[in-house]
């Protein structure tokens, strides 16, 4: 990976209707392809119909595939808990990790419900401060074994 700022974005979604598991391959093989271009890394999580994903890479890159992931229609309610620079990857690596509800343990699977509902359904506003800074975040991110994740 190229050295320079590293931008690090959190969000929650909420998946529309039911994604069937070739949607979600879709989605998981086109954000491989296109974050390994843009020098992106990251996690994502699918729990009980929501998501979390994390992104990091150069800001100019984040950001922009952040309003891509914005327009799509296969997930709504996006609400941003974490959106600045960061020390370093907590993910790196790979383009993109996915770990699959069935592969979290019952403690990962209490702590995502717990940060859903801290959350909440706020709208997604640019530039507000992030909620997940005093909500537990950072603990339930490092508590993610990158190793684990396919
Ligand atoms: C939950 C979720 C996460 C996504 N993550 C990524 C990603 O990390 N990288 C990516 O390129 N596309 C990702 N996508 C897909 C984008 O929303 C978009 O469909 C894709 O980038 C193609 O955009 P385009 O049609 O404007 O080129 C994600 C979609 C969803 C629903």
């Amino acid at each position: 990976m190229p050295s320079g700022t590293v931008h690090r974005l959190v969000y929650m979604s909420t998946a529309v209707g039911v994604l069937r598991a070739e949607e979600l391959d879709r989605i998981y093989f086109r954000a491989k392809a296109a974050n390994a271009q843009a020098s992106i890394t990251g996690l994502m999580l699918l729990y009980e119909g929501a998501f979390l994903q994390v992104l990091e890479g150069p800001v100019a890159g984040v950001s922009s595939l952040l309003e891509r992931i914005r327009r799509d229609r296969r997930h709504a309610n996006i609400t941003v808990l974490e959106a600045g620079p960061a020390e370093e990857r907590l993910f790196p690596g790979a383009p993109m990790r996915f770990i699959a509800a069935r592969n979290l343990s019952p403690g990962e699977k209490q702590a995502f419900s717990d940060l859903r509902q801290a959350v909440g359904a706020r709208p997604y506003m640019p530039g507000s401060p992030a909620p997940g800074a005093d909500n537990g975040l950072g603990a339930f991110l490092a508590a993610f074994n990158p190793l684990r994740a396919v």
